[in-house]
């Protein structure tokens, strides 16, 4: 793999491994001070702990990226107990685009420069740029795929530019940026930068604190898969610290916000992952069943991984993903 991940994984595996990590040649700093988000010295020894959050007890932000940021760690809902004791992290509880997505949004724009950019995106991407891009003062273009329609509504209001292609995949719409960026635009890259990846290392990292303070370690992690970004970190960080094992979850068909791993990921390959496929329908009765037994209304995607999980036979601690709410779908599921 090329990149940042590239020259930083074995770096990152001894400190997830060990706990800790001591700074030394130039690459060292360049890897810990992407991963810790702020410079780092040579012969300093960084932490795991410098990764976990800071939540702020009593709840006053001053800014909405202080809201993003000091929110954290979004909320672990215990669902069930042994022997297939499971905790599901709530991503709709970010603040711009109720999604998993305003992680990587956050890492993605601290990371590049430019005052327009230009992404693509099936949904939740464009309305975390478009938020966040507000915030900074930077002008948003997003092009979406034919089934990203649904949040061009969002985006207008928002005062982002938008542009409907007549394809289905996100990646499909990537050839229609250049235009854009010879004119001047930058394109932060969710499938290509490095940084998404780290992100959720850093995501991996809250979750571990969570889980630590009540004494647990995952055996499973299932999460779902469209850049592999979070499925990826996740996988990593908990395989190295605890053996965990990855279920990474495809569509069989269609689901908004996954995609099959064969149309092409960055980072699954970076990991072991047992690949497991969900259709529309399945996952749909996933949100429909955790709807009846818990009384939340999950995203599709989150449904889908809610169904492998159902359906799993093997006992153990899960942890699951629901990258977002059913919330933003209530017009492209009336067409379903
Ligand atoms: C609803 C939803 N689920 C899952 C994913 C997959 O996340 P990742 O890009 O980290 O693989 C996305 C990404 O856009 C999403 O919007």
């Amino acid at each position: 793999m090329q990149g940042h991940a590239g020259v930083c994984l074995e770096r990152y595996r001894e400190f997830i491994e060990r706990g800790s990590y001591k700074v030394s040649n130039s690459d060292d700093v360049s890897c810990f001070s992407v991963l810790l988000q702020k410079e780092v010295a040579p012969g300093v020894e960084v932490r795991l702990g410098d990764i976990m959050p800071s939540p702020r007890l009593n709840r006053v932000f001053n800014d909405p990226l202080d809201l993003l940021v000091g929110g954290w760690p979004t909320p672990l809902l215990k669902i069930a107990d042994r022997p297939r004791e499971a905790y599901a992290k709530l991503e709709w509880y970010n603040p711009f685009s109720a999604s998993v997505k305003d992680r990587t949004v956050y890492y993605l724009l601290k990371s590049v420069g430019g005052d327009r950019l230009v992404e693509v995106s099936s949904g939740n991407v464009a309305v975390a740029m478009a938020a966040v891009g507000n915030v900074l003062g930077k002008r948003v273009k997003i092009y979406l795929p034919s089934a990203g329609r649904y949040v061009t509504p969002f985006l207008d209001f928002l005062g982002a530019e938008w542009q409907v292609l007549d394809v289905s995949m996100t990646v499909e719409a990537l050839e229609h940026l250049e235009k854009d960026i010879r004119e001047g635009a930058v394109h932060p890259n969710q499938f290509g930068n490095d940084i998404n990846f780290v992100a959720h290392l850093r995501t991996a990292a809250e979750i571990d604190w969570q889980l630590s303070s009540i004494g647990k370690k995952p055996d499973y992690v299932v999460a779902g898969l469209g850049t592999s970004g979070h499925a990826s970190a996740l996988g990593f960080y908990f395989g190295v610290r605890y053996g965990a094992k990855l279920i990474a979850v495809q569509p069989k068909d269609w689901i908004p916000g996954i995609r099959r791993v064969e149309s092409g990921m960055k980072w699954i390959g970076l990991v072991p992952a047992e690949i497991v496929e969900v259709s529309l329908a399945e996952a749909l009765q996933g949100v429909r069943d955790f709807a009846k037994k818990y009384g939340l209304l999950i995203g599709p995607s989150s449904g889908a991984v809610y169904a492998v999980y159902a359906r799993s036979g093997r006992d153990g601690i899960y942890v699951l993903v629901f990258p977002d709410n059913l919330f933003k779908y209530s017009s492209l599921l009336q067409q379903l």
